[in-house]
């Protein structure tokens, strides 16, 4: 679970406590309930209820919609607001500050706006998260008129279509990077006296047909990393499409680098068995590319030692 995520679950429980404590002292003295009625009911409710909601449901929608948060800074201004617009609101209303004109009042509102404001927060973050995916990331077919370089980027398993159709010079990255760019399949195929409609069907076969082409080497897939990820084996270096259970399975090693970056609890929540290292870094909000730096570290140090 991530810090922010925990802390508001502790907080609500600090809160009901406190909520609790209250509800017995005005049935002990019904006649305090005027003064602390706003405060009982509002550390339970506004404290104990709504941050217990806020970190389930921090922890659970990015997973259960294997979407990340929008704005993962978020949380911690939404913490920060909620607590102390929620001790700020219910001192100066035990003070009196909602019925006065004074400084009171402008406290007692102001702590208001903040605890609105944090929530209105969660709204907009936890929103996001539940939207639906944005369709315009990925076309659905590869099309002639489409540029090489961009059917490359977009799907990176098309790679060994094209090379074994006869364009060699894409085996050179620098190729790939330059010229593909600005020349669309239709006229690479017109240059290579090959077929286009034939070979635009070919491709869309290989990619979206249930087995598709391999990935070329040292280029990890991000088509797949988005949908399912890979085992590793021994030997191998550790890439952005593969599943955290198989890495720490096959290193062991490794499980240490993903409880500093998530948490000790990492490993109890059954969603790293079929996690990919991508997924989990998105999720936890960490630099994927420092995070398998430091994930290969460890996977050479592992595999030195066996030698
Ligand atoms: C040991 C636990 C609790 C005790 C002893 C307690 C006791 C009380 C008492 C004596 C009142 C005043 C009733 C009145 O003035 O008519 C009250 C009101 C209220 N309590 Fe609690 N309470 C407890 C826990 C909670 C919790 C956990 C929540 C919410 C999560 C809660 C929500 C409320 C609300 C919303 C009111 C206002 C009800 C209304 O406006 O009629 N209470 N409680
Ligand atoms: C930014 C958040 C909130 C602010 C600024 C706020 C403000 C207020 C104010 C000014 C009152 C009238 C108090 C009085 O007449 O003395 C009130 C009453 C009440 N609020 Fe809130 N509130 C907030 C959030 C919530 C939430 C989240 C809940 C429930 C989930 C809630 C439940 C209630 C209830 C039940 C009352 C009636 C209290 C009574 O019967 O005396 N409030 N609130």
């Amino acid at each position: 679970m991530d810090k922010y995520a925990k802390l508001f679950s502790k907080a609500a429980l600090i809160y009901l406590a406190l909520g609790a404590f209250l509800g017995i002292g005005i049935s002990v003295r019904p006649d305090w309930g005027e003064r602390i009625r706003f405060v009982h009911i509002h550390l339970n409710l506004l404290g104990f209820m709504i941050m217990m909601i806020a970190s389930v449901a921090y922890h659970v929608l990015p997973r259960f919609n294997a979407r990340p948060l929008p704005w993962p800074e978020g949380v911690k201004y939404h913490f920060y607001l909620q607590n102390v617009g929620l001790l700020g609101m219910v001192s100066t209303h035990f003070a009196g500050g909602l019925w006065t004109n004074g400084a009171l009042h402008y406290l007692f509102v102001l702590s208001a706006v903040m605890a609105g404001g944090g929530i209105l927060l969660m709204i907009v973050n936890l929103y996001g998260v539940l939207a639906p995916a944005d369709a315009g990331t990925l076309p659905a077919r590869i099309t002639g008129d489409m540029k090489v370089g961009e059917a490359l980027d977009k799907f990176p398993n098309a790679l060994p279509v094209f090379l074994a159709s006869g364009f060699d010079s894409l085996a050179n990255p620098v190729a790939r990077k330059t010229f593909a760019k600005v020349v669309t399949i239709d006229k690479a195929c017109e240059k290579h006296g090959v077929d286009a409609q034939e070979f635009v069907q070919k491709l869309n076969a290989a990619l979206f047909s249930r087995s598709a082409p391999p990935t070329p080497p040292g280029r990890p897939s991000t088509e797949a990393s988005a949908k399912e990820g890979r085992k590793i084996k021994m030997g191998e270096f550790c890439a952005a499409d593969v599943m955290v259970g198989s890495l720490v399975k096959v290193y062991s090693e490794t499980r240490e680098v993903f409880e500093k970056h998530y948490g000790e609890e990492c490993f109890s929540c059954p969603g790293h068995a079929i996690e990919t290292v991508e997924q989990s870094a998105q999720m936890h909000n960490v630099d994927l590319e420092a995070l398998l730096k430091e994930l290969n570290c460890v996977v050479e140090l592992q595999l030195k030692k066996r030698r």
